[in-house]
């Protein structure tokens, strides 16, 4: 979580020799300078991305515990304290179909989610202990009776805990980037995670990713295409925007959309339809592209 100073619109070193006009100074998009060769896949989504102008440094806000007063009995856990197999059942005592959010950070995603699907569990998996109690702590403080956070590392759990073809949805979003070429590797995307995500899903389960690092988007779609075929291609994912949400049917104006970004508050309920996670939200706020796709897994590809 902690990219203060690396500053994700510090991508422009990655993007130098990008011939999409990107400019490694200010690492701004022009999609007007035409491309001096076909593009790439990734580039081509690339058209499908909120190109925007952004900024290099994004600050963090300090998180928030939650009230003392609040119980988390029903909304945290640790993993010592899950069972063995990780699903609906053995989690929420009933079969709805359960989606898993990795690395949920403040939570704004897998509350909103739950919210307005509570027809499915969320199941959100988030490493950093302070982050995964501030995620409980907005389930907790909306009642979600069909959402709760494990406070843990994703990859073994998904390895080891998580049934074959029993995830309706797996989420990623804005994962840490880790910049150094040496650190790469510890990229929560990586062909044994999406292997992994595969064989989880139902027949239908849909994977997302979005992120505001290209080079992390191009070559995690590169990587999906080569080690986990079975994919297919990916499907650009659509941001929220008011008019698509089923939350809020009022218009919602630039302005108090903006206004709301810049509190950091237990998101009211104007800023759903705009933004599905705090870094979607960041994003938005400073004007920073997303790249945004989906997966669907098709047994009949295998
Ligand atoms: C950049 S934040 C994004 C948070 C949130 N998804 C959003 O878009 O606002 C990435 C999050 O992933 C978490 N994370 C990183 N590696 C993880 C892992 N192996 N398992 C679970 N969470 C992880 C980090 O602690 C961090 O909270």
């Amino acid at each position: 979580m902690a990219r203060a100073g690396q500053g994700r619109g510090a991508t422009g070193t990655l993007a130098a020799d990008r011939p999409l006009g990107y400019d490694p100074r200010r690492v701004r998009i022009d999609l007007t300078t035409p491309p001096e060769r076909p593009l790439t896949r990734a580039e081509s989504f690339f058209a499908f991305a909120t190109c925007l102008s952004p900024i290099p440094f994004m600050s963090r806000r300090q998180l928030n515990r939650p009230s003392p007063t609040l119980s988390l009995d029903q909304h945290l856990r640790i993993t010592d304290q899950l069972p063995e197999r990780l699903t609906s059942e053995s989690l929420f005592g009933n079969t709805r179909p359960l989606e898993l959010e990795i690395g949920s950070g403040k939570g704004l995603f897998i509350d909103t989610a739950a919210g307005r699907r509570p027809e499915h569990n969320f199941l959100g998996i988030e490493i950093a202990h302070k982050y995964a109690t501030h995620a409980a702590g907005r389930l907790a403080k909306h009642d979600r009776d069909n959402a709760l956070m494990v406070a843990g590392d994703a990859e073994p759990l998904l390895q080891k805990a998580i049934p074959d073809d029993s995830l309706a949805a797996v989420h990623i979003y804005f994962p840490d980037p880790w910049w150094k070429k040496k650190h790469k590797k510890r990229r929560v995307i990586n062909p044994a995670s999406v292997a992994e995500i595969y064989r989880a899903l139902v027949d239908g389960g849909t994977f997302h990713f979005w992120t505001d690092v290209l080079e992390y988007f191009e070559s995690a779609i590169e990587m999906i295409a080569a080690e986990s075929p079975r994919f297919g291609p990916p499907i650009p994912d659509q941001p929220e925007t008011a008019a698509t949400s089923p939350v809020a049917k009022s218009a919602v104006t630039e302005s108090a959309v903006i206004a709301v970004a810049t509190e950091d508050a237990e998101s009211p309920a104007i800023a759903e339809p705009t933004y599905r996670t705090h870094f979607d939200r960041r994003s938005q706020l400073h004007q920073i592209p997303v790249y945004r796709v989906r997966y669907e897994k098709h047994s009949d590809r295998d």
